[in-house]
């Protein structure tokens, strides 16, 4: 069964780099992102994981807990830490999940049949301090992820959950954002102090409200 938008993440036990995780308990009241890579020893994965470990200073100044999962097991996620470290110029800085018996991948559907039925495919699931499922993007085995832009999705998801906010396309961290509809004018001006515009009845637009 496939995970949705706004379902409770499902829990689990399993052993990873840093020892056994306990999912729920492990992520505390943070954000976080679990995302999985098809195999251990892969040249995409690789990459992959050499750059979210440089870009962990940016996830923790979010309050998010970054955790990976590959369908090998923790032995051999511990060996090949060492290529990627070599490879990429980044120790892993935050745990790898061993799913050898792909207990993790079936409960979170991340393996498509029709796409491979050994493998995962790429899966991002970001979850709030709820445990709600506030994201899933699924990506082939080989198209490596852009995380800049899950960065900037988690900025718009944290905006939209601080201050009733939605964030138009392209949007970039600095930029004006959206009054969601639900909020009335006479709230809006309360709610925003800088001011909004009235471009249409349903586009308001302010400034980013965290700046
Ligand atoms: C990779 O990570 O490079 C990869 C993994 C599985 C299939 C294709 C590419």
């Amino acid at each position: 069964m496939a995970v949705r938008l706004g379902d409770v993440a499902p829990d689990f036990e399993a052993d990873s780099t840093e020892g056994k995780i306990r999912f729920h308990e492990w992520l505390g009241n943070s954000w976080g992102i679990l995302f999985s890579h098809p195999k251990d020893f892969t040249p995409v994965c690789t990459t992959e994981l050499g750059a979210v470990a440089k870009l962990k200073p940016e996830f923790d100044k979010r309050n998010v807990k970054v955790i990976g999962l590959s369908v090998d097991p923790v032995e051999d996620h511990k060996k090949w830490a060492g290529d990627i470290e070599e490879t990429q110029g980044a120790k892993l800085n935050f745990p790898l999940l061993g799913d050898a018996n792909r207990k993790i991948s079936d409960l979170y559907d991340m393996i498509h049949p029709n796409a491979n039925d050994t493998l995962t495919v790429r899966s991002v699931f970001v979850i709030g301090p709820d445990k709600k499922v506030k994201l899933t993007i699924t990506y082939p085995a080989s198209t490596g992820r852009n995380f800049d832009e899950i960065l900037r999705v988690i900025d718009s998801l944290q905006l939209t959950a601080n201050y009733s906010v939605a964030t138009p396309v392209n949007w970039k961290d600095g930029e004006d954002v959206i009054v969601v509809p639900s909020v009335s004018d006479a709230d809006a001006e309360k709610k925003f102090p800088k001011g909004f515009k009235r471009i249409k009845p349903y586009l308001r637009v302010t400034p980013q409200p965290n700046k």
